[in-house]
């Protein structure tokens, strides 16, 4: 760690109080030019830090920057925080965590974007990514023996855990739109996209990315016009500095000891109680028929189960289908 990161740690351990240059100096064991220069660094970097006479130095406790150093005070294991990537920008958290996967970075590690260029999600749509407003993540697993059949259900097992953690950190209760969408007053925060690389041979995953990615404080106006009736965001105005950085520790901590559901059925239990739109009728577009149906279930492997007017009962994979809420209720 270098002296700017450490400092940067010190101050994020105590936001909003004041450390004096002496103290600083002391505990790194460094020269008071030393922690100047890095402090000069810092705030070139974007960072506000007051620097009060008599007092010492204090990070602003608006201070809204993603960083390791600013995820550590939350993070359950610090060591992980080795694995753990920030960008100011990417073109996809995801595709980076793909490239990286590939370069043999392991279990564990996360990519992080303060913005995305070409944020993506599923089915080849754009995820709208701007800065300072958004938490964009990428997941690197690497899970024994998985088949790739039970990708789905790492993804609808990701869409608890994210839920838990954002109602722990913001105090709000985010429900599941099947599959993976994530949605506060029906209306979408945000979205999980899940790729994998499987073994041709034996159909296994040899490792998966899991991108997600929420809209934090992102503001309603700015939302492309043809996402802004359907789109939101956690909070509508300021937040607290550090909500960011908790957010993601809190998602890491919960993501690097998560099971998929067929191993934990409180997940499953959740996910269900979880699930907008159930009992409800909805209206499936799927590739060649849209038609309108009673949302029922889901069941243990990830699919929808609805029942069509016609009586019929069918289970629904994730695959090219969307759902939407039926206007015509009966
Ligand atoms: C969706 O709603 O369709 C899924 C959206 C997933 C967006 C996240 S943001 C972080 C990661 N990187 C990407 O390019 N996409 C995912």
């Amino acid at each position: 760690m270098n002296t700017k990161s450490k400092i940067l740690e010190l101050l994020e351990n105590n936001r909003g109080y004041s450390l004096s240059g002496e103290e600083i100096a002391r505990q790194l064991a460094i020269s008071r030019n030393a922690v100047w220069k890095a402090i000069k660094a810092l705030e070139k970097d974007g960072y506000c830090i007051q620097a009060v006479t008599n007092k010492g130095y204090s990070l602003s406790i608006d201070n809204d920057i993603l960083s390791v150093e600013g995820m550590l005070p939350y993070l359950s294991s610090p060591n992980c925080a080795k694995k753990i990537f920030v960008y100011k920008e990417l073109e996809s958290t995801n595709k980076t965590a793909k490239e990286m996967a590939m370069n043999g970075h392991k279990h564990g590690t996360v990519i992080i974007a303060d913005s995305q260029t070409a944020g993506r999600g599923r089915y080849g749509r754009s995820f709208y990514s701007p800065p300072k407003s958004g938490l964009y993540m990428s997941f690197i697993f690497q899970f024994p023996a998985l088949h790739v059949q039970k990708a789905t259900l790492i993804t609808t097992s990701v869409a608890v855990t994210i839920c838990q953690a954002i109602q722990d950190v913001c105090g709000k209760e985010p429900k599941i739109k099947w599959i993976n969408d994530i949605l506060l007053e029906d209306k979408k925060v945000g979205g999980i996209l899940t790729e994998a690389v499987t073994d041709f041979e034996s159909g296994n995953i040899e490792w998966i990315v899991v991108g997600i990615g929420i809209n934090i404080n992102t503001s309603k106006d700015s939302f492309p016009r043809e996402l802004n009736p359907i789109a939101a965001s956690i909070y509508s105005g300021e937040i607290d500095g550090a909500t960011r950085n908790r957010l993601a520790a809190e998602f890491i901590n919960r993501l690097l000891v998560f099971d998929i559901w067929q191993n934990d059925k409180e997940i499953y239990a959740e996910y269900k109680k979880r699930l907008s739109m159930l009992n409800e009728r909805i209206t499936v577009i799927a590739p060649n028929e849209t038609y309108d149906a009673l949302a029922m279930d889901v069941n243990l492997d990830g699919h929808l189960i609805v029942k069509k007017d016609d009586g019929k009962t069918v289970a629904l994979s994730s695959g090219e289908i969307s759902i939407k809420k039926s206007l015509n209720r009966q």
